[in-house]
């Protein structure tokens, strides 16, 4: 029986097995796929389980997307750009990191039939997911794209990656034709604490977060009359090319995957 997992801490409200169990069945695969959570001192020799083959591969969510780099032999291209790995595949004898946050976000988005190309992007946050929408973002061709985020030291890190960024102060509200919240304000009910009433409409605001399904910053969003959209469908697409990565199979996205993730 072949093993997976999704690593993270904390990771009991990982919906990642729910998604890849039923698709595993669903194709018949003899695997399972499991959470767990590790301490940062623990990543190491769980990595080299799979170099071993005790595990065939692994998803890897906060806060370690970065800090499994340094134990693996390869990167994609993808997840050395963005310095993030979400998935680890053992491929000729190495361990290589790819990131699927990228496409992911990027398959959500044509999901929508909405084009980047050309268009003012407004990023709210600097946190681990940012340099995979910014990416994600450059491949779409936007024209501009401005981040803010609380601590500005954090913003500014990631010129490093980004040089053609602009970063305005939390609070400041630059025109814009979308904008993403990537900050973790609304996963408990919470405010973002923008003045956002002058924007206007026609714009496309977008929530990383998909639970709860619809947050202050969306509701506000829609009663501005712009289009809405959460992470749901990015968090899913993840999934998918992971699943293919690992299984070589493109899994179905019907509306039995879509319920597994409603738990709202
Ligand atoms: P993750 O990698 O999961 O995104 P993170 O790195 O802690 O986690 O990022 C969370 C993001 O939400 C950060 O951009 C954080 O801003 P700071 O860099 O200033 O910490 C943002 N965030 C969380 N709570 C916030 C709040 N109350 N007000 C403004 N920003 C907040």
């Amino acid at each position: 029986m072949k093993k997976y997992f999704v690593i993270g801490n904390p990771i009991e409200h990982s919906l990642s097995p729910q998604l890849h169990n039923y698709w595993l069945e669903q194709n018949n695969i003899k695997a399972v796929y499991e959470k767990i959570k590790l301490e940062e001192s623990e990543i190491e020799n769980f990595i080299l389980k799979i170099k071993n083959q005790e595990i065939n591969g692994c998803n890897v969510t906060v806060p370690f997307k970065k800090i499994v780099i340094p134990f693996l032999d390869k990167l994609s291209s993808e997840a050395e750009h963005t310095q993030s790995v979400n998935t680890i595949c053992f491929d000729n004898g190495d361990l290589v990191g790819y990131n699927t946050d990228i496409g992911g976000f990027q398959k959500a988005i044509n999901n929508l039939n909405y084009k980047v190309k050309d268009k003012e992007i407004l990023i709210l946050g600097a946190g681990g997911v940012v340099p995979s929408i910014i990416f994600a973002l450059n491949k779409m061709e936007a024209s501009k794209i401005t981040v803010s985020n609380r601590t500005y030291k954090k913003a500014e890190n990631l010129r490093t990656q980004f040089n053609k960024i602009n970063i305005v102060n939390w609070g400041e509200v630059p025109d814009f034709d979308m904008i993403i919240n990537a900050t973790s304000i609304g996963l408990n009910n919470e405010s973002i604490n923008l003045n956002i009433t002058n924007i206007g409409d026609g714009k496309l605001f977008y929530d990383v977060i998909y639970n709860p399904r619809e947050t202050n910053f969306l509701k506000e969003g829609k009663k501005l009359g712009n289009q809405i959209e959460n992470g749901k469908l990015m968090f899913i697409y993840q999934a998918f090319e992971a699943f293919k990565l690992w299984h070589n199979i493109e899994p179905t996205i019907n509306s039995s995957v879509l319920k597994l993730l409603d738990n709202d």
